[in-house]
């Protein structure tokens, strides 16, 4: 095999690979068989109602929990093999952590680096560049006590990154927070994936998935029901999506030109011309082109969105229809 060949291997190499995991508790299945695989830069949200399986499914991926049966490649690692060194690929944070509320926001992060036997010559730097990946570098020296509940998940990720590992695990990280220290968590969510971490995400908000994720895997009864990009997820596997498309400035001579160059890509079920708001119907991958095609015959564009209620009605789609891929 040449070097380049076995780079550009290395470098399409999945940083997880769910392999037929499942987990028994004695009669009951909590995992049944999951199978997924995600790639560098990679956010999934993975949803589904209480007692689905989803923390079951995390703490084997972390080597928190032994499989019944099936294994996990991460970064090359897999599971039962080498379980310690899955412990090195991952940061994580549980469903529900403590915080030795008496230390400071620096000791505890240096509990972590003496825990993770990073030498403590680096531990200034580590800790630093934790927070201030975190945004929470201003707290270095407060009390954990004195902190907000937003400020906690964002000291707990911060730990989680302490290792600097290729793939986050974090179990509800925004249950709790108010809709503004939510948002902040999506955005770090996005920074941490531009640098190119992995990260899974559990959550009950459905809501704002589309904000962060990139992929979307349903979990009911411990089967995974649909795993896929967030765009198909909403597809359904169905060629066609909704979308709100609305214009500054738009006059009603423009109107006839508008649904000229729509018509190439999907079929408008709709033009409300007084509100300068275009309902259409089409092929979704075709969306970004459309956009493009608008704003180069001169069109003001001012919002290009899926319409409301498109997450809600995929996630009862998922959990109505069983096992697939979306
Ligand atoms: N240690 C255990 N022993 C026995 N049963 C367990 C154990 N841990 C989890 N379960 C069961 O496995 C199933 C899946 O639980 P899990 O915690 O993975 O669900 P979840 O999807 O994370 O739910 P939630 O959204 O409420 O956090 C549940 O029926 C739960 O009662
Ligand atoms: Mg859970």
């Amino acid at each position: 095999m040449s070097k380049y060949f076995f780079l550009a291997r290395v470098l399409a190499m999945p940083i997880l690979e769910s392999k037929f995991l499942r987990k028994e508790f004695e009669d009951l299945v909590a995992v049944r068989d999951v199978s997924l695989s995600l790639e560098k830069g990679n956010v999934l949200a993975l949803v589904g109602p209480n007692g689905a399986g989803k923390s079951t499914w995390l703490k084997m991926i972390t080597g928190l929990l032994r499989p019944t049966s099936g294994t996990a490649v991460i970064d090359g690692i897999d599971l039962i093999d080498d379980p310690r060194g899955i412990h090195r690929k991952i940061g994580f944070l549980p469903d529900f952590f403590g915080l030795y509320d008496e230390l400071t926001v620096s000791q505890y992060l240096e509990y972590f680096c003496l825990t993770y036997k990073i030498p403590k010559s680096s531990h200034t730097e580590v800790i630093q560049s934790c927070l201030k990946r975190v945004n929470l570098i201003s707290k270095i020296n407060s009390p954990i006590e004195h902190l907000s509940r937003g400020m906690k998940q964002r000291l707990g990720i911060a730990r989680s990154l302490v290792q600097d590992p290729p793939l986050l695990i974090l179990d509800e990280p925004t249950s709790g927070l108010d809709p503004d220290a939510r948002h902040d968590l999506h955005q770090l969510f996005l920074q941490l994936s531009a640098m190119g971490k992995t990260l899974i995400v559990s959550s009950h908000v459905l809501t704002e998935l589309q904000e962060y994720c990139s992929h979307v895997a349903v979990i009911q009864t411990g089967k995974l029901l649909s795993f896929g990009t967030i765009e198909k997820f909403l597809n359904q596997g169905g060629k066609t999506a909704s979308f709100d498309v609305r214009f500054l400035g738009l006059v009603d001579a423009q109107i006839q030109e508008l649904q000229k160059i729509v018509a190439d890509y999907g079929t408008v079920t709709l033009v409300k011309s007084e509100h300068a708001e275009l309902e259409l119907t089409l092929n979704s991958e075709s969306q970004y082109l459309l956009l493009k095609d608008l704003l180069a015959h001169g069109f003001r564009v001012h919002s290009f969105a899926l319409k409301q209620g498109s997450i809600s009605e995929a996630y009862v789609k998922a959990t109505r229809r069983g096992p697939d891929d979306v």
